[in-house]
């Protein structure tokens, strides 16, 4: 069982890489901000306690995000979900009950999970550690163009998670020790993918 964690800010390109990555070894990619936002979801349309929703929602994280059974695929991407998800990110029930979930996936097999506490919090213990980031202008563009969003508005907004999800009390964005930290802002997504690949123990490179 091997556990590559990528963490970073929005935009750095983590979901990228840690696709590229994931396929290039042959691994599982996990998509941990995907469970934070089918929570944010749920809870906005149930109208209930996130940390209640986070401890019975059924999800399932894969190439689609598929919720107590419906696709949510696309709509947990819309920009009020973002701004929702950060918010109940940083209730410590809510991280809680989803962490527990998130190790109990990695328990079994080859993953490359990306999300912001996979190095410090989920799997400390992973083999490959990466801190994936990239200049805010950078990162802005990049989730702009990915959405069709005015970059302007989304630096803003995402000057405001940033700040949030790095403050916060539990689990505060931040390095891994032992993490690498790369800086994407001028690498293309194939070197980062290769670098990251290259420093999985086993591989041939
Ligand atoms: O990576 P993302 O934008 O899909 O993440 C959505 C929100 O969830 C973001 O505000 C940070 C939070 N998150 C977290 O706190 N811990 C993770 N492991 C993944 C995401």
């Amino acid at each position: 069982m091997t556990v590559v964690a990528i963490d970073g800010p929005a935009g750095a390109g983590k979901s990228s890489v840690a696709r590229g990555v994931a396929q290039e070894l042959g691994f599982t990619y996990l998509d941990t901000g995907a469970m934070y936002r089918s929570v944010a979801l749920a809870a906005a349309e149930r109208e209930a306690d996130p940390a209640e929703v986070a401890r019975s929602l059924q999800m399932q994280v894969g190439e689609r995000i598929v919720v107590d059974g419906r696709d949510v695929t696309q709509q947990i991407r819309a920009p009020e979900v973002s701004e929702a998800a950060s918010r109940i990110a940083a209730d410590p029930e809510v991280r809680e009950a989803v962490v527990a979930q998130q190790r109990r996936l990695l328990q079994d097999g080859d993953w490359v999970a990306e999300g912001r506490d996979i190095g410090t919090v989920v799997a400390p213990e992973a083999e490959v550690k990466v801190f994936l980031t990239a200049e805010p202008q950078e990162r802005a563009r990049r989730r702009a163009a990915e959405l069709g969003l005015d970059p302007a508005r989304v630096l803003a907004e995402q000057t405001i998670r940033d700040e949030r999800d790095r403050t916060r009390e539990h689990s505060p964005l931040e390095p891994a020790p032992g993490a690498v930290v790369l800086d994407s802002t001028h690498m293309t997504l194939a070197d980062v993918v290769q670098r990251i690949a290259g420093l999985v123990p086993g591989t041939r490179r």
